[in-house]
């Protein structure tokens, strides 16, 4: 499951490939996107799969051991809430929840651009605001917030998320600089050996990634729109049966 600020969606993964099994199921996301109201989202969709085994989600904000501690996109309610008791609660299977980037990092680095990459390897999502999974030889950082680092006195997110690029009615190009300027000060504290952008806007990547001038080597995510669900797939899988 990906629980996003837009959307709510859904599919059993095939753990061998990363591919989905069936065809995804989305319902738009509650506003207000109360714990409560989302959850009663995720109960239909998983009831829509018949599903009864373990179940992989992911959050737009830090998780640790279940609990939401931020939630810069979605309702402020989320802050403190016990998301996979929560969930638990409400339908059959054992749940496990995770950071949004996270869960597209691990899918991207299983099954996608990060596949057999050693060294440090940093994910990003250019969405509603900006994800980011760091890898170091195959293991995860988890909770990185790269999105929120201060770029010439403003979250980093505010200005180079793909929000923005539609909020202030950006061109590629237009948008690719602020993009540029971004990657520029995370790079300088960080020196990764790949970047991987993802998010909605890498099926466009041809129009913006060229431009930019970073000196790591920059690719887009291969998994696109399921990246989130099947590294939530893969995170339930390793984390229920350990
Ligand atoms: C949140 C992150 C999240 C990212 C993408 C940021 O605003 O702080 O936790 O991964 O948005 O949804």
């Amino acid at each position: 499951m990906d629980i996003g600020g837009s959307g709510i969606k859904g599919c059993p993964v095939d753990l061998e490939t990363g591919e989905l099994i069936g065809e995804r199921l989305r319902i738009d996301t509650p506003q207000p996107s109360t714990p409560e109201a989302v959850f009663d989202v995720v109960r239909r969709v998983v009831g829509e799969f018949d599903w009864t085994g373990p179940i992989g989600v992911t959050f737009p904000g830090v998780m640790k051991h279940g609990v939401a501690y931020t939630a810069a996109n979605v309702d402020k309610g989320w802050i403190g809430t016990d998301v996979d008791a929560g969930l638990e609660a409400v339908i059959p299977g054992a749940v496990h929840t995770l950071n949004d980037a996270d869960a597209a990092g691990l899918a991207e680095m299983r099954y996608g651009a990060g596949r057999g990459r050693d060294g440090v390897v940093l994910m990003l999502t250019f969405g509603t605001g900006i994800g980011s999974a760091l890898f170091v030889n195959g293991t995860l950082v988890t909770n990185t917030e790269f999105g929120h680092i201060q770029v010439d006195g403003e979250d980093g997110e505010r200005r180079a998320s793909a929000a923005a690029k539609d909020r202030h009615e950006l061109s590629y190009p237009e948008w690719a600089e602020r993009v540029d300027r971004y990657l520029d000060v995370l790079e300088g504290s960080l020196w990764p050996d790949l970047i991987i952008v993802g998010g909605g806007v890498s099926k466009k990547a041809h129009k913006w990634v060229p431009l930019l001038s970073t000196r790591t080597p920059i690719v887009a995510a291969e998994l696109l729109n399921n990246a989130g669900i099947a590294g939530a797939a893969l995170a339930a899988h390793e984390n229920l049966a350990a």
